[in-house]
């Protein structure tokens, strides 16, 4: 596929691992729209990066508002070919966290998901050109302690992705998808509750969460440039490649111990800092 005239949408646009892909994007001669939930850093963004960029305020986990990112792609550009479904946030340990937090992250990372499939493949399929990037993790890869809810979420979006990679093969109508798992980006990741609906704020100052958060802010910031995973995908669209691995070599390890865990063996020891290094 070619980037050079098309347009892509980007979730999560307003910074991180989506602000550097609409960057990357617009050097391939892309148009971008990006929608976030963070208008202010929306603004910014969109200012920043030009007049072959517009933004719009979503959240994701909202039908309407990623139909309306569609809706703006075909106002403003004419029509969308790519959509990075990528808005993402952090969540909390298996044990403890409120079923209100797991339904917040299970509705910004696999509801928005969902949403971007829904608001575009069918687009897609009928003008028989386009192509999907779903944003999971290594964390969609294999059980991390402190981070059920974002695993559970993580590993729904690889799920979906290969799902919808079967039924794009299938349907053999000009039409992939990609999905991306990253390690550490240093990213805001870590600050994720900056997005948290008012009412689950209190959530953030129990001392268990705080300590996760500690860890969580050490590792991302000790991760991989953004620009580095936007170069990946930009590379994946124009290869046309399922498997985004930023972090191949850890992505492959956890994927073989894992494995080996199922053939009998021991179950493997998780070092979060592994996953800060491509
Ligand atoms: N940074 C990492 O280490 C890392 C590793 C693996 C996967 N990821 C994934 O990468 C994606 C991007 O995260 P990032 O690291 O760039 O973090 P980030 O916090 O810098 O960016 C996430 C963006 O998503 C936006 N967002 C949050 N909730 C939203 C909602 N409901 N609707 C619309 N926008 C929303 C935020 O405002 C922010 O601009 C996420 O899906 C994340 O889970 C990140």
């Amino acid at each position: 596929m070619e980037l050079a005239g098309t347009t892509a949408v980007i979730t999560g646009g307003a910074s991180g691992i989506g602000l550097a892909t609409a960057k990357r994007f617009l050097e391939l001669g892309a148009n971008v729209v990006l929608g976030d939930i963070e208008p202010d850093a929306l603004d910014e963004a969109v200012g920043a990066l030009g007049p072959r960029c517009v933004g719009l305020a979503v959240d994701v986990a909202k039908e309407e508002d990623v139909i309306s990112l569609r809706e703006l792609a075909i106002e403003a550009f004419g029509g969308a070919q790519i959509v990075f479904n990528n808005a993402g946030v952090g969540g909390g340990p298996t044990i403890g966290t409120p079923k209100a937090v797991w339904d917040w992250v299970m509705g910004v990372n696999v509801d928005g998901v969902v949403n971007g499939i829904n608001a575009f493949v069918p687009y897609f399929l009928e003008r028989g050109q386009g192509w999907v990037v779903n944003t999971a993790s290594l964390a969609g890869l294999g059980g991390v302690p402190d981070m059920g809810a974002y695993c559970a979420s993580k590993f729904a979006v690889v799920g979906i992705s290969e799902s919808l990679h079967h039924e794009l093969a299938l349907a053999s109508r000009g039409v992939g998808v990609s999905v991306l798992c990253p390690g550490f980006v240093s990213t805001r990741i870590f600050e994720s509750q900056r997005n948290m609906p008012d009412e689950l704020r209190d959530y953030n100052d129990a001392p268990s969460v705080r300590e996760v958060n500690r860890i969580a802010e050490k590792v991302v910031k000790a991760g991989i440039d953004p620009s580095e995973v936007a170069n990946a995908v930009a590379n994946a669209v124009l290869g046309e490649h399922f498997w985004i691995l930023t972090h191949e070599r850890t992505a492959l390890k956890t994927t073989e111990l894992r494995l080996a865990w199922m053939r009998g063996g021991p179950p493997p020891g998780i070092d979060l800092e592994r996953a800060t290094k491509s």
